[in-house]
Formats: structure tokens, C-alpha cells, sequence
């Protein structure tokens, strides 16, 4: 999601006649477009601010300005007094900056309006904003508001004009994508439409509580949908995922992997999990271990509980020792990697499609994506958006590694 918001950043200040330089040195404007979802991501922009401002003591960086997350909470103020920021936006008024860099001022509604990078092979289409849930543990409600659908037809729209443009990688993007529903549409409708325009098609990321049957279904029997599903399960414990607020049980959670996984026996799933939440038990953490061998998860982001203040977790009671987080963080880990390095142990020895997302770098290996969604390295000079076909000749916890490709498709 930031990763799109700062494309279409970069887009707004390019119009304004900015060209993209690789030095703060070298920068008439700096815009660090901030995540605010853990405290590390804190810590890396106070770092940064920092050496903003030595530089700009020294006149080598002239205005900064931060948007984002960290724009949007509460803690932005404390920052603009410890460092020299020119401007602070948050989440929702990102078309100020346009102002700011002397461009006419944009009407703006809301984000989604904002168009995206055209003509690139792969690009985001953002199709809500905002969240509706409130578990315990997130910031991401207070700062990116509540759930707004874009209308279907603009979607649709987008994707139409991306295709014409030369993209043929569209993903759909969110915070809770499945959320989505406009005018009697839901997400299932919304994905079947796009998956007949785009030739390949991927979303993320997804809620239990909202992944239908229908769509997992789809995501088998569609050739133009890639079969990796990501859906956040963040603890196998229902005790946990109570306290979290998640609004399922792990046996609700369990099914919707049953479903998937036969409908897309090759496809790829992988989850988000907390470790060390306020008040996680060594029963609950045994819970999430045995949960994750079961659905043997091809990947995982593990996290380790960070408080963000004004949410319901900051103030629980119950803090799980530091030791406790980190050997809970390992094992969690080790379960998922070796279930991973199983799974991907099969695809060895087949053939396969693959999609050049980076193209090769000096060691002559590009990555790519199988249609199982699984990540490759190919030694080819395909250029990103082409398709290669090759073996998988070996494979790790994390990547299947592909022999010469036999031909280009
Ligand atoms: N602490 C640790 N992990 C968090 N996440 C969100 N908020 C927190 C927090 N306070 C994780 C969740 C979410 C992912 C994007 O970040 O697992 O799915
Ligand atoms: Fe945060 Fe996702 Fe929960 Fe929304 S559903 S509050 S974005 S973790």
C-alpha cells in the first residue's frame, strides 16, 4: 500500500516538473511517506529525519516534508517539534501537497481518485481504503480511517486502461480487499470481472472473516488469477484471537484453508502472525505452532507484539517478557520454514511459467512468479512483464530455483 501511495507521490510531484534523484544531497524537496503499523518503522524515520536535518544545518537538503501513517497520528506533532519539517500530511489529504509543490489545487474525495503508475508491467489498483475492523493490536483504523469501496466501474476502468497501457500484472489492493462490496457487488464479483480483463491478476491482502468460498473457488478455476492467497491469521489461539477482536476461531480459519487448498492443490498460502500480544499464554502459543503445522503455511510474516498507543492492546495488562517474545518469534519461524521448505521441495523437477517480475541483475538471475505464486530465480535476459519457461532444478525455504529456460513464451 505504501509502495503505491508513494508511486502516486512521485507521479503528483514529477507533473510539478521534480525530476527523481537518488541523494538526499541532491534534493530540493525530501518526502519520507511514513508507515506507522510497528514501532521499527517509527525508529527508521526518526533516523532518517535525523540525518535530514544535519544535512539541512549544512544547506544540503532545502524542504522535507512527511505523509503517511505517521503524517496521520498523533505522534507526527512531537516529530515536527524535535525535527524541521516543512509539511505534515496524513493519510486522506496527500493531494495537499500539490499545492505545496506549486501544482493547481486537486479536488479530491478520496485517495482511490488518485491515479496509479499507467503503462508500467505490473502495477497496484488500489480498490478500498481504510478499515472497518478494530483489532486490538493495530493502528491502522485511527490512521487510514474507516472503509471506503471504490465503485466498480472505476476499477474496472483503471484496469482497462492499465491493459491498453502494456501492464499485464494487475494487483488489487487493500487492507482488507475482501471487505469489498458497492452497489450489490461483492469482492468475488468485483475479482471475476478484472480476472477477465487482466492477464494476471493478484490481490492482497484479505480477512478470514470475509474470504468467501466463492472467491478461493475462483481463485482455482481462473487461469488469469495467480493461486497465492494471503490471509492473516495472527494467532491460532481463539482465547487470542478473542482478545484480538479478529471475529472468527481458528477451526473457522482452518476450513477456509481446506477450501483453498483443494481448490488450488499447487497454490501458495501465506499468513501474517503475531507473537507475544498482551496476555499470550504458553497454551496459546502451542496453539498457533499446532496451527501452523496444519496449514502448512508456504510463508509467513511473523511479528513480534509492538504497542502502539491508542490502541486497546497498548494499556493490556499481561506483557510477555522479552526472552519469552523472541523464543516464541523462533519457533513460530522454524515451524514455517520447514513446513515451506517441504512444500517447495515438491515443486522440484517440474516445469514451469514464469512471470519476470526483475529482470537480471549482474549475476545474470532474474525473479520471477510461478502461476502457483511461488517467487524464482531464473538465469534469463527476459525482460520484466515476459514469460519464461524452465525447470525448477532445486529449491529453499523461500525461493525455487529454476535451470536455463527451454523457451520464451
Ligand atoms: N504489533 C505487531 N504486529 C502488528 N501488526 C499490526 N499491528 C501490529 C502490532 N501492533 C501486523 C499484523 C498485520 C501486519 C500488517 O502487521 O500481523 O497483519
Ligand atoms: Fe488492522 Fe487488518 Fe485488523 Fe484492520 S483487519 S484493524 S488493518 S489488522
Amino acid at each position: 500500500m505504501n509502495v503505491h501511495d508513494s508511486d502516486r507521490i512521485r507521479r503528483m510531484i514529477q507533473d510539478a516538473g521534480y525530476a527523481e534523484v537518488q541523494r538526499y544531497e541532491d534534493a530540493d524537496l525530501v518526502i519520507l511517506n511514513t508507515c506507522y503499523v510497528r514501532e521499527n518503522a517509527v525508529d527508521r524515520v526518526k533516523g532518517h529525519l535525523g540525518e535530514l536535518n544535519r544535512l539541512r544545518r549544512e544547506g544540503r537538503v532545502k524542504k522535507v516534508a512527511l505523509t503517511g501513517c505517521i503524517g496521520a497520528a498523533e505522534e507526527s506533532a512531537a516529530l515536527k517539534q524535535t525535527y524541521d519539517i516543512d509539511l505534515v500530511l496524513g493519510t486522506h489529504n496527500t493531494y495537499e501537497l500539490a499545492q505545496f509543490v506549486g501544482l493547481p489545487t486537486m479536488q479530491e474525495t478520496y485517495t482511490p481518485e488518485l491515479p496509479g503508475t499507467e503503462g508500467g508491467h505490473n502495477a497496484f489498483v488500489t480498490i478500498m481504503t481504510g478499515c472497518n475492523y478494530q483489532c486490538s493490536y493495530c493502528i491502522v483504523p485511527t490512521v487510514r480511517g474507516r472503509m471506503i469501496c471504490r465503485p466498480m466501474g472505476s476499477v474496472i476502468g483503471e484496469v482497462e486502461n492499465l491493459v491498453a497501457g502494456g501492464t499485464g500484472y494487475v494487483t488489487l489492493l487493500g487492507q482488507t480487499v475482501d471487505a469489498w462490496r458497492h452497489g450489490g457487488k461483492r469482492f468475488c464479483d468485483l475479482l471475476e470481472a478484472v480476472s477477465e480483463s487482466a492477464p494476471r491478476v493478484w490481490f492482497t491482502t484479505s480477512h478470514p472473516s470475509n474470504m468467501e468460498d466463492r472467491t478461493l473457488r475462483a481463485m482455482g478455476e481462473r487461469d488469469t488469477i495467480v493461486k497465492r492467497l494471503h490471509l492473516p491469521v495472527q494467532s491460532g489461539s481463539d482465547r487470542m484471537l478473542k482478545v484480538m477482536h479478529r471475529g472468527y476461531k481458528a477451526e473457522r480459519y482452518r476450513r477456509k484453508i481446506e477450501v483453498f487448498r483443494e481448490a488450488a492443490p499447487d497454490g501458495t498460502l501465506s499468513t501474517d502472525i503475531i507473537v507475544g500480544h498482551p496476555g499470550e499464554t504458553e497454551e496459546d502459543h502451542e496453539q498457533t505452532l499446532r496451527l501452523v503445522e496444519d496449514c502448512a503455511f508456504d510463508s509467513a510474516y511473523i511479528f513480534k507484539f509492538s504497542p502502539r498507543r491508542g490502541t486497546e492492546a497498548a494499556s493490556l495488562p499481561g506483557t510477555v517478557p522479552d526472552a519469552v517474545v523472541q523464543r516464541r518469534f523462533l519457533e513460530v519461524l522454524r515451524q514455517v520454514e520447514q513446513n515451506a521448505f517441504t512444500r517447495n521441495q515438491r515443486k522440484v523437477g517440474g516445469e514451469e511459467e514464469i512471470y519476470i517480475r526483475h529482470g537480471s541483475t549482474e549475476d545474470g538471475k532474474a525473479i520471477g512468479e510461478t502461476w502457483s505464486g511461488h517467487a524464482v530465480h531464473v538465469n534469463t535476459d527476459a525482460a520484466p512483464g515476459n514469460y519464461v519457461k524452465a525447470n525448477i532444478e532445486s529449491a529453499g525455504p523461500h525461493v525455487l530455483y529454476a535451470g536455463e529456460p527451454g523457451a520464451r513464451v
